[in-house]
């Protein structure tokens, strides 16, 4: 479906009523609303990423914990820390995410560089101007197993550089010579946790942890890699500040990612960093102190619920198939869990060879498999949608089972 086509079917989503809640505007779905689990679609070529509506009632919950002012004579210089080797990365932020990397035990920080990014979306393209070599005569090979996040490729080749190129899929990449790997873990989409496919002398791994956090997945070990990506959109689901960073063990490749954002953006917002380590601060203590409302418990049990409702609902017929994920232990809850992931890779067993459309016409939009690298077969539904959606997207589902049987 083309841009327009699309955008005009998401704003038939019908709004019922518009209401003042805290301060923020809320609207209600009519019934019959185009439900969109495909997120972002209105800036179509965004429409990769899952809006990470669902938290907002932690933070609601939360009142002015995370709350501040910056008063008008603070934040006028570009410069955070000239000391530091990402000279615009504020120390508060710095601070606050070892503190919290330390508070969860996903990821080893004593060791890395912290890079921050407008999202983790411009440390990716950091990432890649940082790990291509300069005087290669063709550019390095860009790769991620099938299924692989759709931002991949459109990043890699959106302004056609002559230092990299994208090579599709992972596992079928035999080529001698430089290349680049992305490797999500757990995987956007299918939520499985994935490892460096390739495997070859030059090549360099970037591990995009994006959702390596106990609200989606058991935390089964402390990631030690040499390039890791995480954002705040999914770690605290604050996407709107644009907050991502990058762990990085070479100096010589942190700093080459700190020139990509001081060529293209001269640093990150102060403001969103400085919002961003409040934050971060909060889900910490929230972790620490007994008798708080530990954040990545409450959201935990919120994608539990969801994931529970939505395998009951696909239970009931053979239509539709969810992966399975077997419970493990998880190091930061001291318990056993299976994963909920962010995304529903969800697999139609119909005779309809796309998905996608199939459920369009049921006014679900989600993406098409396709987009993965994968089959049309399957979409993938985000998780992370506001409740009201979510509850009439398993209407949907239950519905097109009812007309089915
Ligand atoms: C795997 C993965 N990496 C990176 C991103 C980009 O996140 P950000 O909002 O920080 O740009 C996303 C967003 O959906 C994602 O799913």
């Amino acid at each position: 479906m083309c841009g327009t086509e699309k955008a005009a079917l998401v704003n038939k989503c019908s709004l019922t009523s518009t209401a003042k809640e805290n301060g923020s505007t809320r609207t209600t779905l009519s019934s019959d609303a185009v439900i969109n689990l495909d997120q972002l679609t209105l800036l179509i070529s965004l429409s990769h990423n899952g809006d990470p509506m669902m938290f907002e009632s932690y933070w609601r919950e939360m009142g002015d914990k995370c709350t501040f002012e910056i008063p008008g004579c603070q934040s006028l210089s570009y410069f955070a820390n000239k000391n530091n080797l990402c000279w615009f990365l504020e120390p508060e932020l710095e601070e606050e995410i070892k503190r919290l990397h330390r508070v969860v035990g996903n990821a080893a920080v004593e060791d890395h560089h912290v890079v921050v990014g407008t999202g983790s979306t411009q440390l990716i393209q950091a990432a890649l101007y940082a790990l291509s070599p300069p005087d290669e005569s063709e550019p390095t090979s860009v790769v991620s197993a099938t299924p692989y996040y759709s931002c991949y490729p459109e990043v890699t080749d959106f302004l056609r550089s002559g230092l990299y190129k994208w090579a599709g899929d992972a596992r079928v990449f035999d080529k001698d010579g430089p290349y680049i790997e992305f490797v999500t873990s757990p995987s956007n989409p299918d939520g499985s946790i994935r490892e460096a496919i390739v495997k070859k002398g030059q090549g360099k791994v970037v591990h995009d942890l994006a959702y390596y956090w106990p609200q989606y997945t058991p935390i089964t070990c402390c990631a030690h890699f040499d390039v890791m990506l995480f954002t705040a959109s999914k770690c605290t689901g604050h996407a709107g500040s644009r907050i991502g960073w990058a762990l990085v063990k070479d100096k010589d490749v942190a700093r080459k990612m700190t020139k990509f954002i001081e060529i293209s953006t001269i640093g990150v917002s102060k403001e969103a960093q400085l919002r961003s380590a409040k934050i971060m601060g909060v889900i910490s203590d929230s972790c620490l102190h007994p008798n708080s409302n530990n954040f990545f418990e409450y959201c935990q049990r919120l994608m539990a619920e969801r994931w529970g409702k939505l395998k009951e609902v696909v239970g009931r017929s053979k239509i539709f198939t969810l992966p399975e994920y077997p419970p493990e232990y998880c190091l930061f809850t001291g318990e056993f869990s299976e994963a909920h992931p962010a995304f529903a890779w969800m697999k139609c067993n119909k005779n309809t060879e796309d998905f996608e459309k199939f459920l369009r016409a049921q006014k679900v939009l989600a993406r098409s498999g396709r987009r993965f690298g994968s089959d049309p077969k399957f979409v993938r539904v985000s998780m992370l949608s506001r409740e009201e959606e979510f509850e009439i997207f398993l209407h949907r589902l239950l519905s097109i089972q009812a007309t089915s049987n």
